[in-house]
This record gives structure tokens, sequence and C-alpha cells, in this order.
């Protein structure tokens, strides 16, 4: 179900980015040659086709590996969502990332406050939200947005619990 990008993959990535908008995204569209540009410098390092029904349906990227906090960029496409392969995508990358990299005490995760289905993904994986950053997030129209952190702690993961952070400390 997860396959790992190589860089002989390059066209068929740039076609599965550039093929869709991506609306909550800080850049909704994708340019071809950029993905093309990135590949050349290791920036899919870590990343995974996500398959369902025998086809590409998304990808998830794994970034900031060597911290104790990396964090994803997960995109299903648009007529694979509503299906399940977030939420699993999620546990996933949340399994392997605790599971192969001791070093790893935290996941973040941001998206836009508008973007149910994510924050539904988050929440139903254990992750809590940390942050609320207001108007940080301006889109295309030039509209700001607000703009949501979540994360999931190893001991979290481990123990099967859902801590909240303690905000009300003043
Ligand atoms: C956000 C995204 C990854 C979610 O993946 P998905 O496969 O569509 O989500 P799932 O099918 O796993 O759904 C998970 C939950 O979200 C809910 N959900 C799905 N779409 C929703 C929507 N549009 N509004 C509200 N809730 C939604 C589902 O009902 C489900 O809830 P449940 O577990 O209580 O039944 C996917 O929609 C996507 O790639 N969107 C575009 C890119 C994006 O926004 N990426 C995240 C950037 S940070």
């Amino acid at each position: 179900m997860y396959s790992r990008f190589v860089a002989g993959e390059a066209e068929a990535l740039a076609d599965f980015l550039a093929g869709e908008p991506w609306p909550f995204h800080v850049h909704e569209r994708v340019d071809r040659a950029d993905v093309l540009q990135r590949v050349a410098e290791n920036h899919y390092d870590e990343t995974y086709w996500i398959e369902a029904d025998g086809e590409r349906a998304g990808i998830v990227r794994l970034f900031d590996l060597e911290d104790e906090t990396p964090m994803f960029d997960l995109r299903i496409s648009a007529r694979h969502r509503g299906k399940g392969l977030g939420r699993s995508a999620v546990r996933w990358l949340t399994d392997r990332l605790f599971g192969e990299f001791p070093h790893v005490e935290r996941i973040e995760g941001t998206t836009r406050q508008d973007n149910a289905a994510m924050r539904r993904v988050f929440r139903r994986c254990g992750y809590v939200k940390e942050a609320h950053y207001r108007r940080a997030w301006p889109d295309a129209s030039g509209h700001r947005h607000d703009s949501v952190g979540y994360a999931i702690i190893r001991r979290d993961w481990q123990t099967g619990e859902t801590t909240v952070p303690d905000f009300h400390d003043e």
C-alpha cells in the first residue's frame, strides 16, 4: 500500500502533483518543472506513494527526520478522498517514525483552519491541537486564514492515551 518513491519516478510524481489543484496548500498549483528540479535536489528522499485500487492515490513526504520533531506533507488525490486513506497514512507514518527513529519525540503538522478533513484526520490519529496562528496563512486571493498546529508525542503513542497541553497556565 505504501511504496517508496525513487528518483526514476520523477515524471510520474510531477504528473501527480501538477495534475490537480491543492486548495489547502500555500501553493495551490504545483509546477511540473519545480517538482523535477526538487527531485534532483533530493527534496523527495523520504516520499511514499499511497496506493489504492491498483493506482497511485496519494503521496506522503516525511521531512526533518534528523530532528526530534519531524513533519510531513500528505496529499490524497480528490477522487480518492473520504475513503480512509488519509487516516491510514497518518497512522502508518506515526508508527514508522516512532518505531524506527528512537530520537523522534514528537511529530507535528500544521494546516489551514478550514481544512476540516485534515483536522479530523489528526484527531482520529491521536494528534492534539497545540497551536493556533491567527491570520498566518494568506491564500492566492490575499485572504488571510488562521492556521492550526497539531502534534503527537511519543509517550502518548506508547500508552495510547491522548494528553493535552496546559493552555490555561496564565
Ligand atoms: C486531508 C486529507 C489528507 C484527508 O484524507 P482523506 O483520505 O480524504 O480522509 P479520510 O477518508 O481518512 O477521513 C478521515 C476523517 O475525516 C472526515 N472527512 C473527510 N473529508 C471531510 C471533509 N471534507 N469535511 C469534514 N470531514 C471530512 C472523514 O469523515 C473521516 O472522519 P471519521 O474518521 O470520523 O469518519 C485529504 O482530503 C487531502 O489530501 N486533501 C487535500 C490535501 C490536503 O489538504 N492535505 C493536508 C495538508 S496539511
